[in-house]
């Protein structure tokens, strides 16, 4: 089935200039970028961005981190992109990740892991309406 999922070049990356490398990544595991957009997230759009994680450990840490530098938000397209992508990205620890994931080849450490994924199909609509309107969105 073809999916849209969201993605996020975190500032790990996009501070060492990777969003190309990323983006070959994607584009030559299938994956079509139909949206794309460079943007400082402001506190309150990391926090709730990551709400999920507002009880762990690292929450305070992470909300810094994606709010440091700039990233690129981005909508995927493919087949089962949803699952796709979070196999190009590779396991959250980079230590733990697939030669040739996206993660095993630039992340820092399980924080600065350069790249986001939609964990769900469910969640992927849910982030993608939190940067993207319909019309930005060209398939
Ligand atoms: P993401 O949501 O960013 O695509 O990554 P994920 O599903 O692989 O990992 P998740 O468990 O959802 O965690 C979200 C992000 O929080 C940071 N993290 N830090 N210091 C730590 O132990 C730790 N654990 C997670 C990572 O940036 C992770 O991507
Ligand atoms: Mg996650």
């Amino acid at each position: 089935m073809t999916e849209r999922t969201f993605s996020i070049i975190k500032p790990d990356a996009t501070r060492r200039n990777l969003t190309g490398k990323i983006n070959a990544v994607i584009e030559d595991a299938g994956l079509r970028i139909v949206a794309q957009r460079r943007v400082k997230l402001t506190t309150d759009q990391a926090k709730k961005f990551y709400e999920v994680h507002a009880e762990r450990p690292f929450y305070g840490e992470l909300v810094e981190q994606m709010t440091a530098e700039p990233v690129v938000v981005q909508v995927l397209e493919g087949e089962n992109a949803v699952a796709k992508y979070r196999e190009v990205m590779g396991a959250t620890n980079p230590e733990q990740a697939a030669e040739g994931t996206i993660r095993k080849s630039f992340a820092l450490s399980i924080g600065e892991n350069s790249v986001h994924g939609s964990d769900s199909l469910d969640n992927a609509k849910i982030e993608i309406a939190q940067f993207f309107t319909d019309d930005q969105i060209v398939g």
